[in-house]
């Protein structure tokens, strides 16, 4: 190695340590997550929202909360505070993300408040690492802000880490169209209560213009042995359609619109679009659940950030490593080199 790029790898084990991981990280756990709980705060006593959130869009970043009716307190434009806590006994707090109300979206018996992203703080990593990271991603996204389709700003990123603090169940979606049909990864996701869901697809690839067209899907959520596929099947949310006898594992009929899903599958919910808001990178669908079956209690694909990933194994190098390895093997079937 030249003595240039041996000081350059110095300097970046100075300035990353050992949190040089992949940002996007997958993890096996129940479901649902038992690790995280989200609050929101600023509408009188704190409310549990771990269960009734989803991230809306990504440019511009929107998070989405549902309320009881009454909750809200009257407010029509308020600002609130989320916090990730862990669920320990401590309840440390890990991340916050400041939103400012833009959209009030009815429901049957609630509603869906949009929020604009006004700042985050992360209590993840300790704060020079924080920043090395914060820094680097700011250089990388300027030199390649035009080659991106979703163009985020350094804000919504550092907030859209901070909504990765709570596991991301992965999902897979299977839908039938009049060409066939097609089954992709998704994450970006949650539940709103009440029987709502909400979804949020971008809107440049075609898997949300067949989700718009046809109005319903199967959801199923993913067993360990299926996280590669479904990695590899980020690539289907530009087909078309996609032959489901081509499909390396066995399928069968989900309950009520009987569209294909995998047999393997721990949980399928069949969900129905209720309502389409284009709100910018991506369309958010709002949806009822029609059925939910769950068929076992197996550890499941969720998506965490690294950073969050750093902090669960804090001070356990080996298992730090080992956690890698895993990911790299869940997201491609191979080892991490
Ligand atoms: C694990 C995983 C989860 C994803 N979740 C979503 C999602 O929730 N919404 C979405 O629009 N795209 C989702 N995608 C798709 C990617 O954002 C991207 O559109 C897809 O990989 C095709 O991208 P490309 O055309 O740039 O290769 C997901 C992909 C993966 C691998």
């Amino acid at each position: 190695m030249s003595i240039v790029r041996r000081g350059r790898s110095a300097i970046r084990r100075i300035a990353f340590g050992d949190t040089l991981i992949p940002q996007e990280f997958t993890i096996a756990l129940r479901e649902p997550q038992q690790e995280i709980s989200v609050w929101l705060h600023g509408l009188g006593d704190p409310i549990d929202v771990t269960r009734r959130i989803t991230t809306a869009c990504c440019a511009p970043l929107t998070i989405g909360v549902s309320l009881d009716e009454g909750q809200r307190l009257g407010r029509s434009r308020f600002h609130a505070l989320l916090l990730f806590c862990e669920r320990t006994q401590e309840r440390r707090v890990l991340g916050e993300i400041r939103l400012a109300s833009k959209t009030i979206l009815p429901l049957d018996g609630s509603e869906l408040i949009l929020f604009n992203v006004l700042g985050s703080s992360n209590y993840c990593l300790p704060k020079p690492r924080l920043w090395a990271h914060f820094v680097s991603q700011a250089y990388s996204n300027w030199r390649n802000l035009q080659s991106f389709d979703v163009k985020m700003t350094a804000l919504e990123l550092r907030a859209a880490i901070v909504t990765f603090i709570r596991p991301h169940p992965l999902g897979l979606v299977s839908i039938v169209t009049e060409a066939g049909g097609n089954i992709f990864p998704m994450n970006l996701m949650g539940e709103l209560g009440n029987g709502y869901f909400a979804f949020a697809l971008k809107d440049s690839r075609l898997a949300a213009h067949l989700v718009e067209r046809e109005g319903r899907i199967a959801l199923s959520t993913v067993p360990m042995p299926l996280c590669s596929l479904a990695f590899q099947y980020a690539a289907h949310h530009t087909k078309e359609s996609i032959d489901w006898d081509q499909l390396p594992f066995p399928l069968k009929l989900s309950k009520e619109f009987r569209i294909p899903v995998p047999v393997s599958a721990p949980r399928v919910r069949e969900i129905q679009v209720d309502q389409v808001h284009k709100i910018g990178s991506h369309t958010l669908f709002v949806a009822r659940v029609i059925s939910d079956e769950r068929f076992s209690e197996e550890l499941q694909v969720h998506v965490v950030h690294g950073f969050y990933q750093h902090w669960r194994l804090r001070g356990q190098r080996e298992a730090l490593a080992a956690s890698v390895a895993a990911d790299s093997l869940n997201k491609r079937g191979l080892a991490a080199s």
